[in-house]
């Protein structure tokens, strides 16, 4: 890797930094931070990239989701349990209409950091500089909370190490077990049309691991039948934290970052000759580049050039964020272009961040209809252009919040104060997550169904 090391990033320009004051305390905590364990494996990692390979081809789909952002204040194991059910649920869904294996990657266990629109925030007359995640500074309106503070990054790892402790306590300890998959609906989606939906697909798993139990196939010789994987990811935002995680692999000599299995980097920090691209170039693990409405062509093939010269399968996660009313007039150049050039990439769509509104309540939201028009635009593309539709992104909790609008349950601006909790976006609550499945698992079964009859 040419002229590379994990602190190269640091002789580059960088964007949507804190403005840290007290130099020796960041310096302590970096050093800190590099002596402590890491919190995902390589061997790890090289499994995930294997399995996106697959999604790359074809032959699988990528689910990744989860908070906007973490927090200090919502950590308990309840949120974390819930998280991992509706994924779970989700995962189900998908695998069952697509006929085919589901990556799970959560936007968790370090996903603190948040780039934002504007340096400072502004209420009656006071500027203070913006809340930039846990991982940073507070998210309270006053001048103490906003001073960024190097040592919430050892509190974020504290966290992030935590979390990953209980998700694979629970994927590997009986939680994931398809045999309890009626278990996974959360207590407040009992008694409605969607958790009867969700009821008749348990019961048809449920007869169908019978009948498999009957034939010999069971946990024993099967373990995928009571065990699952779900990876975990986060923005590589704030890069003094990744860099301290960043270490070599002592089977391989290569470099990983082990502070999550997927690293992305966000739509306001992708410039290919700035510090996060630098970054993540020179680590192995899979990396996402999210692509807004301005990335053209040429800066994407310029970004895959850097981030995967040597073209590998499961490297790279397009992760395509339009907006619903732009999606099919966009998306396409990018698509034809990488196409063309023969790169190997995911393509996933975040129908999120470029479809959230402010109400005249003045809460920032996301109408469940535009998000569903976005995930359709992105089928309807690759079905005209003959690609595989890779998988989805989205902001999303296991809780029962209101902060998008619509969905089923028809969630009104009105409605928004009740539970509004996130610290960032607005994500979908456990019950329009799991509405969204169902909706994406009828398309994923159709982009299923023609590359079958296309290849036969
Ligand atoms: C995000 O994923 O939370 C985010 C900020 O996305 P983007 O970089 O696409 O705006
Ligand atoms: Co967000």
């Amino acid at each position: 890797m040419n002229n590379w090391s994990k602190e190269s990033w640091r002789d580059f320009p960088i964007k949507q930094q804190p403005t840290y004051t007290n130099i020796d305390e960041l310096k302590s905590v970096e050093q800190e931070l590099s002596k402590y364990p890491p919190l995902v494996f390589a061997g790890e990692v090289r499994r995930l990239k294997k399995e996106l390979a697959k999604v790359a081809r074809g032959e699988a789909f990528l689910l990744q989701g989860g908070d906007c952002a973490e927090s200090f204040s919502e950590f308990n194991a309840d949120n974390i349990k819930n998280k991992f059910k509706v994924m779970m649920q989700m995962a189900v869904v998908l695998t069952f209409a697509g006929g085919c294996p589901v990556v799970k990657v959560g936007r968790l266990a370090g996903q603190f950091a948040k780039p934002r629109s504007s340096d400072f925030e502004e209420k009656n007359g006071v500027k203070l500089p913006s809340y930039r995640g846990d991982i940073i500074n507070g998210i309270e309106f006053d001048e103490k909370a906003r001073v960024p503070d190097p040592k919430r990054m050892i509190k974020a790892y504290n966290q992030s190490s935590a979390t990953l402790n209980l998700l694979r306590a629970f994927a590997r300890g009986g939680m994931a077990d398809l045999r309890q998959v009626h278990k996974w609906n959360l207590e407040f989606l009992k008694n409605d049309a969607l958790s009867e939906k969700y009821k008749q697909l348990a019961d048809k798993i449920t007869e169908t691991l019978n009948f498999m139990e009957a034939c010999g196939i069971n946990p024993s010789n099967t373990p995928s039948i009571n065990e699952t994987v779900l990876y975990t990811s986060h923005e590589a935002l704030l890069l003094n934290y990744e860099e301290a995680l960043t270490r070599v692999d002592s089977l391989s000599g290569e470099w990983y970052n082990c502070s999550a299995h997927m690293l992305w980097i966000g739509d306001r920090t992708r410039d290919p000759n700035e510090a996060h691209v630098e970054f993540l170039r020179g680590v192995k693990n899979p990396v996402g580049i999210k692509a807004g409405p301005t990335m053209t062509p040429d800066s994407l093939l310029e970004l895959i050039e850097k981030l995967n010269p040597q073209n590998e399968e499961g490297r790279l996660n397009v992760i395509v964020r339009m907006g619903a009313d732009k999606i099919e007039s966009e998306f396409p150049k990018l698509l034809k272009a990488v196409k063309e050039s023969g790169k190997n990439v995911i393509w996933s769509i975040d129908p999120m961040h470029g479809n959230t509104i402010k109400t005249s309540n003045n809460y920032k939201t996301r109408e469940f209809k535009e998000i569903l028009r976005e995930v359709k635009g992105f089928f309807n593309v690759h079905k005209a252009e003959g690609t595989f539709p890779g998988g989805v992104h989205l902001e999303m909790t296991g809780q029962d919040v209101t902060e998008c609008t619509g969905g089923h349950k028809d969630i009104t601006e009105k409605d928004l104060e009740e539970r509004y909790h996130t610290h960032c976006d607005p994500r979908l609550n456990a019950d329009q997550a799991l509405e969204l499945a169902f909706l994406i698992a009828h398309e994923l079964k159709e982009a299923m169904d023609r590359k079958k009859s296309s290849e036969v």
